[in-house]
C-alpha cells in the first residue's frame, strides 16, 4: 500500500521530512477494523510528534490521526460494523497512523461517518471535537442539554480546529460564549459559527470582557498557550468556576490562589488518554462520535473543513504540515485521495 512515512525527525522544509514509501497491508484481528483511508485532516499533534529531533526510526513511521474511509475487512471480535461501511475516527497515537491507504484501528473508537458529509468534511472533525466535547462535557461535567445555561464561557482560539467545534457545541449547552481571534478572517469565521462575541487575544482581556458587560468568566477554554492566558483567567474566572487546558506548558504552573482561593476546577483534557491506556470506557469515543454524526445530519452541528489539498501525499503533507505549524490556519485543513 502507499504511505507517507518519516524515519528522522526534520524540518518541514527538508524533503525528506515526510516521504512516500511502499508498506506492506496490514490484516485486522480482535476489534481491530481494517479501513481503505479515503482523506486526512492535519492537526498540531501531527507536527508536534514530527518536530526535528536527533531519533532515528528503523522502521517507516507513518503519522496522522485524523480520518475517513471505508472498512474493508473486520477482526474476529469485531461487533459494530462491517465491510463497506463509511468511517471516520482519530485513532491512537500509539498506533500506526491514518497516513496510508489502509489503517487498522479499534472499532470501539471509531464513529459511522456523518452520512451528509463526504470523506474530506468528516476527516476534519474527529480529533478536535473528541477534543472539545470532552473537555466540556467529560472533564469539565457541563450537561450538552442545557447544562451553560445563563453561563459565560471564553474560548480562546476560538478560530482554530478545536475552537471551530467548541464554540458549536457550548453554544448547543446553552452558554453565553464569547470567542478569542485576532484577524478579521478568523474574528468573521467564529461569529459564523455561532460565538455571541468575538475580543482578540493580543490584548488584555480583562478590559475587552468589561466593555462587553462581563465583569466575571463562568467558564474558560484555553485552547492555545497554557502559561500566557494562566494568570489572567485566574483572575476574570469567577468563584466556583472551570478552566479546561489542552496544551501541555512550557513551565510550572502555580495552582494555588486565586485559584485556591475561589475553588476554581482546573480541568486538563487529552484526547488520545482512552485509547492509549486503553481505559474500560474506550468505547465512549465510538459513541460520541456516532452522537456527533447525528447531530451533523440532523443540521444542529455544522463541519468545521475550510480548506483541501489532494492527494494525499508526502508533497501534500509536508505542505499541509507547513501551515499548521504557522498557527494561523482557520478550522481545518484536509488531504484527499490518493
Ligand atoms: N490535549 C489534547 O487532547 C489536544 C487536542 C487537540 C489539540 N490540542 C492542542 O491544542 C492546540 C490548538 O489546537 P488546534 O487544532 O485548535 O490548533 P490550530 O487549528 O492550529 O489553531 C489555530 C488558531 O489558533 C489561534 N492562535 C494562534 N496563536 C494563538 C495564541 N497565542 N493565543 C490565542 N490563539 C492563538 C489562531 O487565531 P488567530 O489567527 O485569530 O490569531 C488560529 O486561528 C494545539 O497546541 C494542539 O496541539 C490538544
Amino acid at each position: 500500500m502507499k504511505a507517507v512515512a518519516l524515519t528522522r525527525y526534520l524540518p518541514i522544509d527538508d524533503p525528506q521530512s515526510l516521504s512516500d514509501v511502499e508498506l506492506p497491508t496490514p490484516s485486522p484481528a480482535g476489534h481491530d477494523l481494517l479501513v481503505r483511508v479515503q482523506a486526512v485532516s492535519v492537526n498540531p499533534v501531527d507536527t508536534k510528534v514530527r518536530s526535528p529531533k536527533p531519533q532515528i526510526e528503523a522502521q517507516p513511521k507513518v503519522l496522522g490521526y485524523d480520518a475517513a474511509g471505508v472498512v474493508e475487512a473486520v477482526g474476529e471480535a469485531v461487533t459494530r460494523f462491517k465491510p463497506g461501511d463509511a468511517v471516520y475516527y482519530a485513532g491512537d497515537i500509539t498506533r500506526p497512523g491514518s497516513n496510508a491507504q489502509f489503517q487498522l484501528v479499534d472499532e470501539r473508537i471509531v464513529g459511522h461517518k456523518p452520512a451528509s458529509l463526504d470523506f474530506a468534511q468528516a476527516a476534519a472533525l474527529p480529533l478536535t471535537t473528541i477534543t472539545a466535547w470532552e473537555l466540556l462535557f467529560d472533564r469539565m461535567s457541563y450537561a450538552l442539554d442545557g447544562g451553560g445555561a445563563g453561563k459565560s464561557l471564553l474560548v480562546i482560539a476560538g478560530a482554530g480546529g478545536v475552537g471551530s467545534i467548541a464554540i458549536q457545541l457550548a453554544k448547543l449547552a446553552g452558554f453565553t460564549v464569547i470567542a478569542t481571534a485576532s484577524r478579521q478572517d478568523t474574528i468573521d469565521w467564529c461569529k459564523a459559527l455561532g460565538a455571541d462575541h468575538v475580543i482578540t487575544h493580543r490584548e488584555p482581556l480583562g478590559p475587552q470582557l468589561k466593555a462587553l458587560g462581563v465583569d466575571t468568566l463562568d467558564a474558560a477554554l484555553n485552547l492555545a498557550d497554557t502559561d500566557r492566558y494562566w494568570s489572567e483567567l485566574g483572575e476574570l474566572l469567577a468563584p466556583l468556576g472551570h478552566v479546561g487546558l489542552i496544551v501541555e506548558p512550557r513551565g510550572e504552573l502555580r495552582i494555588g490562589d486565586p485559584y485556591k482561593a475561589k475553588s476554581i476546577g482546573i480541568h486538563w483534557e487529552m484526547m488520545f488518554a482512552r485509547p492509549r491506556f486503553r481505559t474500560a470506557d474506550m468505547g465512549e469515543q465510538g459513541a460520541l462520535l456516532d452522537r456527533v454524526a447525528d447531530l451533523i445530519d440532523a443540521g444542529v452541528l455544522r463541519g468545521t473543513l475550510t480548506e483541501t489539498l489532494s492527494p494525499i501525499n508526502a508533497a501534500n503533507l509536508r505542505e499541509a504540515h507547513r501551515r499548521l505549524e504557522s498557527g494561523t490556519t482557520i478550522g481545518k485543513l484536509v488531504v484527499a485521495g490518493w
